[in-house]
């Protein structure tokens, strides 16, 4: 039997084009969601038109966004069974292994179980079930949260916006117009990036004919890990080290050993770098932007944290030649909004799902099994008996 030897490998499948797709267009000279440039939309959307444009395919009309807007404060709550899992949240944070990304994707997975249109991978189904899961997610993450601290369940607000909603369920406090707003743009630069690691996992699922809860369940594994979404908590654990290893003066000195005795270690300094953007991400300095005008009104302390991380930037900039990506600016952002660290790639993931969920409707639409090649590096053929 002969076979056609597949050419090299190319080591984490860099430079390689991995099929089509209409969404989303990510290149160092622009990040284009649909036509739309992602500073534009940053300016002037809001997270629901946005996800609108992601799922539905256009801007949407007046008329359309409110029905939408409609169509998820009316998902928002989660079956019982999922609430009843989250009633455990404390628990298998506090006496076990669990973290929120790994109780979160739990708990969509036990939401697949309970939607009508599970196992239905029509377009009109699909289109259903991902209105149901942007909507779920902030619940799912609020309920998390609230038994964590020991808290009530908080009810959604209906007259909140995705955003604003996400903060109130988590907190139990209204969010202030500020806080909303820097919630809602954040929300926007996450919520889609092509066929970065999560999304294609998701594809490959989708390819599969399996359903858009399995893929999403997948999609959330793999952000997870601290090379992609899980990046974000990182960051923001990182620069508590840098802190407590040279204490609060952000003295430039002492953050350039730390940096320098890191170069040494060969270690990787979290949210620093990027596939594509070899020379930065669109996404890192509006987010720093906002982040740091709310550290300026929240007080000097906040203000600190961003002086600490504009002085690593820089030396990484100046050294290296390696640039923030939106997960360091989130780190420091998310934290200056009082959030806490375990919840920022969950957070991630309540926008994500907007850009994966295009992303499955695509493949589905117009599918072939992904099934790439591999170069076989292994022993030679040999006899089991001698
Ligand atoms: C996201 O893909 C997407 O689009 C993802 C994302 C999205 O929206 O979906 O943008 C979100 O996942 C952002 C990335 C978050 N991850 C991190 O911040 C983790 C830290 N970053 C890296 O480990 C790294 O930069 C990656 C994983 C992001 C990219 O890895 P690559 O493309 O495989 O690059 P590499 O590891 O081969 O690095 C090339 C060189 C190496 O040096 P040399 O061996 O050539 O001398 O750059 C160095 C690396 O050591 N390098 C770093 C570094 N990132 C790259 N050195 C120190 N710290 C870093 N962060």
């Amino acid at each position: 039997m002969s076979t056609t030897a597949p050419a090299p490998a190319t080591k984490g499948l860099e430079g390689v084009i991995a099929g089509e797709t209409e969404i989303c267009n990510v290149e160092q000279s622009a990040l284009i969601y649909r036509g739309y440039e992602i500073a534009d939309l940053a300016a002037n959307a809001t997270f629901e038109e946005v996800a609108f444009l992601l799922l539905e395919g256009h801007k949407p009309s007046p008329e359309e966004l409110k029905r939408f807007t409609a169509e998820l404060v009316d998902a928002r709550d989660i079956p019982e069974e999922a609430k009843s899992f989250l009633t455990h949240s404390a628990n298998l944070v506090k006496n076990h292994s669990g973290v929120p990304m790994d109780l979160l994707r739990t708990a969509v997975s036990i939401c697949g179980h309970l939607d009508p249109d599970c196992q239905d991978n029509s377009a009109d189904a699909n289109l259903r079930k991902a209105k149901r899961i942007l909507a779920q997610v902030p619940t799912i993450i609020g309920h998390m949260q609230n038994n964590i601290d020991g808290r009530d369940f908080v009810a959604h607000d209906p007259d909140l916006s995705h955003a604003g909603n996400l903060l109130w369920m988590m907190t139990g406090e209204k969010p202030t117009a500020e806080a909303e707003k820097v919630m809602d743009v954040s929300l926007i630069l996450y919520a889609e990036h092509d066929y970065n690691a999560s999304t294609f996992t998701s594809r490959v699922i989708a390819g599969t004919l399996a359903d858009m809860h399995g893929a999403m369940t997948g999609a959330i594994a793999a952000l997870k890990g601290p090379l992609h979404g899980g990046a974000n908590e990182a960051a923001m654990d990182m620069l508590s080290e840098i802190r407590n290893d040279i204490g609060p003066d952000n003295d430039t000195g002492k953050i350039t050993d730390w940096m320098h005795k890191a170069f040494e270690e060969k270690r990787k300094l979290m949210g620093f770098g990027h596939r594509v953007y070899k020379s930065g991400d669109h996404r890192a300095p509006i987010l720093h932007g906002l982040g740091r005008k709310a550290a300026e009104a929240r007080g000097p302390e906040f203000v600190r944290l961003f002086e600490l991380g504009e002085t690593v930037q820089n030396i990484m900039e100046t050294d290296k030649k390696i640039y923030p990506n939106v997960d360091f600016p989130c780190g420091m952002t998310y934290f200056t909004m009082g959030i806490p660290v375990p919840q920022y790639t969950p957070i991630f993931v309540a926008s994500r799902v907007s850009g994966w969920a295009a992303h499955i409707m695509e493949q589905h639409a117009n599918n072939r099994l992904i099934r790439p090649r591999a170069a076989y590096s292994g022993p030679e053929t040999r006899k089991w008996n001698g």
